[in-house]
Formats: C-alpha cells, sequence, structure tokens
C-alpha cells in the first residue's frame, strides 16, 4: 500500500515534470514583429507569459518612479580580454554578439554582493528615427536600444539554467541616439560590431526559420562591456518585468540607464540594412526593422493583485528640493512653535 502509494506519488512527479519541462521547452510557434505572428498575438500564441501582469518594456517617466536613493552605481569587474573573442550573428529576430561565457562580474545597485554575468548584448530598432526602442523614456522612443543580457550566478550555474529560473535574468537597457557630430572608432564597441555588419552570418539568417538551426556566427575580437554603457551610470531606472519577446518570461530585473549613447546616422542606417530571413515563396529578404515591442503597462488596470513598482535612482528636481527643505520645514515649524509658546508665556507674564 504504501509502496504503490509511493510509486503513484512518483509517477505523478514524472508526469509533472514532463509536462513542466514540454511546456518550457515549447516555443514551437513561428514569431516575429508582423500582424499575425507580432506582438498583440504573442498573448495567444504564448499564453503563459505574454499576457502577464508583469511584462516589458514599459513606459519610464520621473513623474511615475519612486526615488530609491540606496540604488547606487555599480561596479563591473572584467578580467582581462585582450586575445579573447565575443561572437556576432543574426538570430532571424535581431543581431546579438555573444560574450562568450567571458566572466565578467557586475555588482548591480543595491545587490552589493550579488554576482551578475554578461551573456549577450542584442538590439531593438525601427524604420526610421521616431520609433524603435522598447522603453520609452519621458514619453519619447529612441530609434535603436540595445539589451545586455545578464544571469544571476550566485543563484545558478548557467545562463541556461538562469533563464528558466525564478529572477533568473537581470538586462541593462541603452538608449541610442543620432548625433552626426559623433565618430565611432571602427575597433571599439559599437563600432566595431557594427563594421562586422557585411559579414554574411551577421547581414542576415535564412536559415534562422529553421526552429532547430543555430547559427553558428563570426568572431570578433572582446571588448569591455563599458563600452556599450553610457558615460553616467549613476542615473536610471529599476523595476522587475519579463523578456520583450517570447515566451515573454517574468524573471527580469530591468535596469535602463537615462543617458542615451550617441551614434551617427550612418550606424543607423547599418541596423536598418541587416536583413530578415529569405522568404521561401517570393525569394526576397525584407530589411530588419521594427523588431520591438510596444509598451506595456507597469500595473494592469484592475486592482487585484500585486502592484509593480517604478524605482529610479536620481532624485528629480522637485523630489531633491523637497529633500533638502523637509528638516528645514520642521526646523521653521519648531522654531515657530518655540516663538508662539515663548510669546504667549510672555503676555501672560
Ligand atoms: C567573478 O566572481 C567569481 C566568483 O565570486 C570569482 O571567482 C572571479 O574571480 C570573479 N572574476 C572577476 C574578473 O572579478
Ligand atoms: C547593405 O548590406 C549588404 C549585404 O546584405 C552589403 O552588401 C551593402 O554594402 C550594405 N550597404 C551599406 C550601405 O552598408
Ligand atoms: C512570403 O511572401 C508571400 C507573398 O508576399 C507572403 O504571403 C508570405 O506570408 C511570406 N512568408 C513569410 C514567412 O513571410
Ligand atoms: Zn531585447
Amino acid at each position: 500500500m504504501a509502496v504503490s502509494g509511493g510509486l503513484l506519488c512518483g509517477a505523478a512527479v514524472v508526469t509533472l515534470l514532463c509536462l513542466l519541462n514540454g511546456a518550457e521547452a515549447g516555443d514551437p510557434v513561428q514569431w516575429g514583429y508582423d500582424k499575425g505572428d507580432g506582438p498583440s498575438a504573442w498573448p495567444d500564441l504564448y499564453k503563459r507569459w505574454c499576457s502577464g501582469r508583469k511584462q516589458s518594456p514599459i513606459k519610464l517617466t520621473t513623474a511615475q518612479s519612486v526615488y530609491d536613493p540606496s540604488l547606487d552605481t555599480y561596479t563591473i569587474s572584467e578580467p582581462a580580454y585582450a586575445g579573447k573573442q565575443y561572437k556576432i550573428l543574426n538570430d532571424g529576430h535581431k543581431v546579438l554578439v555573444d560574450f562568450q561565457n567571458m566572466r565578467v562580474n557586475l555588482s548591480l545597485n543595491r545587490h552589493e554582493r550579488e554576482c551578475f554575468r554578461p551573456h549577450h548584448v542584442h538590439w531593438h530598432w525601427g524604420d526610421k528615427n521616431s520609433i524603435g526602442s522598447e522603453h520609452w523614456l519621458e514619453g519619447k522612443q529612441y530609434p535603436l536600444e540595445g539589451h545586455i543580457v545578464m544571469w544571476d550566478c550566485r543563484f545558478w550555474d548557467s545562463f541556461a539554467e538562469a533563464a528558466h529560473g525564478i529572477d533568473g535574468l537581470a538586462v541593462l537597457g541603452v538608449f541610442y541616439e543620432i548625433d552626426n557630430s559623433v565618430q565611432l572608432s571602427p575597433d571599439r564597441g559599437i563600432g566595431e560590431i557594427i563594421s562586422f555588419f557585411d559579414r554574411p552570418q551577421v547581414s542576415s539568417c535564412d536559415q534562422c526559420v529553421n526552429k532547430d538551426y543555430n547559427n553558428p556566427g563570426v568572431n570578433l575580437p572582446a571588448f569591455s562591456i563599458k563600452e556599450l554603457l553610457p558615460k553616467d551610470m549613476s542615473s536610471y531606472f529599476v523595476y522587475y518585468g519579463s523578456l520583450t519577446t517570447p515566451d515573454c518570461r517574468e524573471n527580469v530585473m530591468w535596469t535602463v540607464f537615462r543617458e542615451p549613447i550617441k551614434i551617427p546616422q550612418s550606424a543607423m542606417d547599418k541596423f536598418r540594412n541587416l536583413s530578415m530571413p529569405q522568404n521561401s515563396t517570393t525569394g526576397l529578404r525584407r530589411p530588419m526593422v521594427n523588431n520591438f515591442r510596444g509598451p506595456m503597462p507597469l500595473n494592469p488596470a484592475d486592482p487585484i493583485g500585486a502592484r509593480r513598482q517604478l524605482s529610479r535612482s536620481f532624485g528629480s528636481d522637485v523630489g531633491a528640493a523637497m529633500a533638502v527643505c523637509a528638516p528645514d520645514k520642521r526646523l521653521l515649524v519648531l522654531a515657530a512653535s518655540l516663538l508662539a509658546v515663548a510669546g504667549l508665556a510672555a503676555c501672560r507674564g
């Protein structure tokens, strides 16, 4: 009895594990950014997460965020990357640079003793400069947004594990804006990355329509992750959300920087010259553009369930003034009260 009960229980656990596993591995549906397979269809195609309550991207505004003084500038400890290689490739949806398990550690804001390891960086962009970024900043959409995807190396042993784990990922979001006075160096950061866009493994990936196909990519010399971050790393927003592509898993701590990186129009045009996989019927390759998801609500309209908070690391002008004023005001009130008491005492006397 006990034995058969145990077996039954074991079988139930195995079945449950298999079901969970099937659901997780399940990425059977082709998705994209068009009418039938784009962001508005994702909640139907990927029911588990894409219609969830903690989705990304969102609109970032100083007004709707809460200043959190514990959000500090974070540190990056990098090994010597000279002689190491990253990999760059087109995955049929976007272009990405894989950091090839470089053992870079980042300590993020208040997570001082925590360990995050960058896995790859990819971008989202539009076909014109007024659209393209996924997050919006103070009501504005930027033409390009970079996502440095990191995994929590304190609780997980690999990106693959962390990507399926609770709170396993952290993504750094960086806006780009056009400034034609900027000259990019072809052997540093984004300039170096763009210099690889003409390579066949980067300009398009026809085989990527096949789910099992992984583009092997091309090597490019490793560089500092700092090259992909803005100069001002002290001003940013933080919130808990999701991946912005299916399966939209809600296990991402987002940090989005306020200061955009500047690139010339010619660099932006190189992104728009990348291609979607070849259409097997027409033989045509469309430009790879508008591969972004629109903003999701910070909190759903219904009042049930947990509410998300958008935090910011910087005080707004109003907030900063209030913070400075507050103690003075209290002192003023105290002084006024004392005077009043003294005055009363004096009157009585
Ligand atoms: C990163 O963290 C690991 C584990 O704490 C440590 O062994 C390694 O030396 C660190 N690497 C760098 C470059 O700081
Ligand atoms: C656009 O991409 C093609 C390869 O797909 C390349 O031959 C061409 O030089 C690129 N044009 C520009 C302006 O970068
Ligand atoms: C290929 O092109 C045809 C004709 O324009 C279109 O109907 C079809 O949806 C395209 N296929 C894909 C996968 O985009
Ligand atoms: Zn992304």
